[in-house]
């Protein structure tokens, strides 16, 4: 990619996304699963983008969706409503009706609570509700802390009793139809034996349900396949698959997975702008124009981006932590990074950042979000225009004008 041009065209901060390898991870995961009827319900969550939605519509993905302004925008982007998936902890009343209204394909239940409330919506309605119970397996991901779900200390799904006592609530009712059963366990996974576990222990409650006359029609394993960002090695998917399939056996059940991180992350680059070298006694430090704000990962989970200087290549380097403007001493970009001497105006690339980069970030310190990129045939198209200070302010000056002060 030719950085300093997009940052010429562009400015910076930008976020690049590589549409080609967007393809090939959808198609990677698509092929594992060809032995069987399986829907990819990517995970908007990772990156929320319109165009990024349209694209793996395109190539026939559906999507998962935890919030209604997610469901709207893979709607806005062409998605089925027949491929999209409401999963979350907290679903409002509003958004239980909205999802309902729409005739998504299901919602994937995360409580007793939630269900009760998802009858009385859907009888109101007059509309039969399509169900899925997301089961908490008690299986460790053996991933980070902040992206493990599958715990029973963790606040996703119900355990394996409760799930079987819900499907026969489900049954029973006038007003839920159970056609799913599904089970997340985390994010960044590397290791296959948690996957093993989780749906061997989905897919005997999957079968034994069916023994009880409850007969679902997808399989939902999550998301959760890990990437490479450092010297990660990302498990196969076949063995992703296999380990699905073959829990399953003979079970006519469509697989439904709902990888984000896998589908995106590794496309995306952040093209960020020196502002000064600075050292702190002997600290060497980079400060760009990318904070925290733009990219929350390296502060939040401690998260490693790999970061290059742009056309520096062959230079002596030292160790430099990149920061950002932001008033926390959390804004870091990467630390101890190897970098050569940079002066204002040299480019840097924090790489692998296309999956929670862009979707997680903020006007935190009033910062305007950065524009987006997306590589595609070749050429350059803009996806997301910067956002003006005019952008951040406009929700506050309408009550200054109404005169609320
Ligand atoms: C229910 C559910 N499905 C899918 C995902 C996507 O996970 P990943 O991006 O690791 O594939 C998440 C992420 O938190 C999730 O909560």
């Amino acid at each position: 990619m030719d950085f300093k041009s997009l940052a010429l065209e562009y400015k910076t901060p930008l976020y690049i996304y590589d549409f080609e390898h967007i393809k090939e991870q959808f198609e990677s995961v698509k092929e594992a699963f060809y032995a069987r009827k399986s829907l990819i319900c990517y995970a908007v969550k990772a990156n929320s983008n319109l165009s990024v939605l349209r694209y793996l519509g395109k190539l026939g993905a559906g999507c998962d969706c935890v919030s209604v302004g997610e469901i709207k925008r893979a709607l806005i982007a062409g998605i089925s409503k027949y491929k999209i998936i409401f999963s979350g902890v907290g679903k409002e009343d509003s958004e239980i009706a909205y999802a309902l209204r729409q005739n998504i394909l299901m919602l994937n239940v995360e409580s007793e609570e939630e269900l009760k409330r998802i009858e009385t919506i859907a009888q109101y309605m007059k509309i039969k509700a399509r169900i899925s119970v997301r089961v908490n397996p008690n299986v460790d991901a053996k991933t980070h802390p902040h992206i493990s779900t599958g715990l029973k200390k963790n606040k996703f799904g119900v355990d394996v009793d409760t799930a079987k006592r819900l499907y026969i609530y489900v049954k029973d009712s006038e007003w839920l139809e159970p056609v799913g059963i599904h089970c997340h366990i985390g994010s960044q996974i590397l290791d296959i034996e948690p996957y093993k576990e989780a749906t061997k222990i989905t897919a005997e409650l999957l079968k034994s349900l069916k023994a009880l006359d409850i007969d679902l029609k997808f399989f939902d394993v999550g998301g959760g396949i890990g990437i490479r960002y450092k010297d990660e090695t990302p498990i196969k998917l076949y063995d992703f698959a296999q380990a699905v399939l073959a829990n399953l056996g003979e079970c006519d059940v469509t697989v439904v997975c709902e990888p984000g991180r896998f589908l995106v992350g590794n496309s995306g680059y952040l093209l960020t702008k020196v502002l000064y070298e600075k050292k702190n006694g002997n600290k060497r430090f980079v400060v760009v124009d990318a904070a925290m704000n733009d990219l929350i990962r390296p502060g939040f989970y401690n998260a490693y981006h790999e970061i290059e200087a742009v056309d520096k290549e062959g230079q002596k380097v030292s160790k430099a932590d990149v920061v950002g403007a932001i008033c926390e001493s959390s804004d870091f970009l990467g630390k101890n990074v190897l970098l050569p001497k940079l002066n204002h105006g040299d480019l840097l690339i924090v790489k692998s950042v296309g999956a929670y980069g862009f979707s997680m970030s903020s006007n935190y310190n009033t910062r305007p979000r950065c524009a987006e990129v997306a590589f595609i045939g070749n050429k350059y198209r803009i996806i997301r225009r910067r956002e003006t200070f005019e952008d951040l302010i406009e929700c506050e000056t309408e009550c200054l004008v109404r005169g609320n002060v």
